[in-house]
C-alpha cells in the first residue's frame, strides 16, 4: 500500500503507517479531510478510532469513509443470522500468491451511524456507490456484474464547526 501510495503521490507527500487502535501521531487540527477507504471494517471497536479522526480534523474538516456494505454479509449468511449483533468473520486475501487470513467486523447500519454521531460527528452523505461509468470499458464484464450489486457504503460525516465560527 506504501508503495503504490508513494507511486500516485510522489516523493513530496509525507507517507506514515500506524494502527487505527492507537492514537494517531498528528497533532489536533491538523487536517482538512480524513479518507478512510475500506478500512474501518477490519476495527471491532470504532469509538476509539473515529474519537482520534475527529481530534486530527480541523473544526468542520471531514471524515470521508467507505466500509463493505453491512447487508452484503448478512444476506450470505444463514437466514437465522442476527443482522444487530456485531460479529467477525474471516476472509482469504491473497498476494503474491500467497493466501492470508484477514478479519473483518460486520456490524449493522445503525450501529455504524451511532459510532459517527457519538465520536460527535454530523453524517452528511450515506451513499451506496455503483461502479465508475470508466469503468465500463476498462472491465466490461465486472462492470455488468457489479453494476446492479450492493458491495460498499460510503459516509461523509463532519467534524462540528468551532463555537467562534458557528457564532458567525
Ligand atoms: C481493503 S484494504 C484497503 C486499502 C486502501 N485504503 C484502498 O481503499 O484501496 C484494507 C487496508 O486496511 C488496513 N488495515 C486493517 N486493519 C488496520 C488497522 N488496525 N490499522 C491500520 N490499517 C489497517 C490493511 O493493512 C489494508 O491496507
Amino acid at each position: 500500500m506504501l508503495e503504490l501510495a508513494r507511486r500516485r503521490l510522489g516523493d513530496d507527500t509525507a507517507l506514515h503507517v500506524v494502527n487505527l487502535n492507537d492514537r494517531l501521531p498528528f497533532a489536533d487540527g491538523a487536517f482538512d479531510d480524513v479518507v478512510a477507504s475500506l478500512v474501518l471494517h477490519y476495527l471491532e471497536d470504532w469509538g476509539p478510532t473515529l474519537a482520534e479522526m475527529r481530534r486530527v480534523l480541523r473544526p468542520g474538516g471531514r471524515l470521508i469513509a467507505s466500509v463493505n456494505h453491512p447487508f452484503v454479509e448478512h444476506l450470505a449468511q444463514n437466514p437465522r443470522h442476527n443482522y444487530f449483533t456485531t460479529t467477525s468473520y474471516t476472509s482469504e486475501w491473497t498476494f503474491n500468491g500467497k493466501s492470508f487470513p484477514m478479519i473483518l467486523w460486520r456490524r449493522s447500519l445503525h450501529a455504524m451511524t451511532d459510532a459517527l454521531t457519538s465520536a460527535g460527528f454530523r453524517l452528511t452523505v450515506i451513499d451506496e456507490p455503483q461502479p465508475d461509468p470508466a469503468a465500463r470499458e476498462l472491465f466490461p464484464e465486472d462492470y455488468q456484474d457489479l453494476s446492479p450489486k450492493l458491495s460498499f457504503l460510503c459516509f461523509v460525516a463532519e467534524a462540528p464547526p468551532s463555537a467562534a465560527s458557528s457564532d458567525g
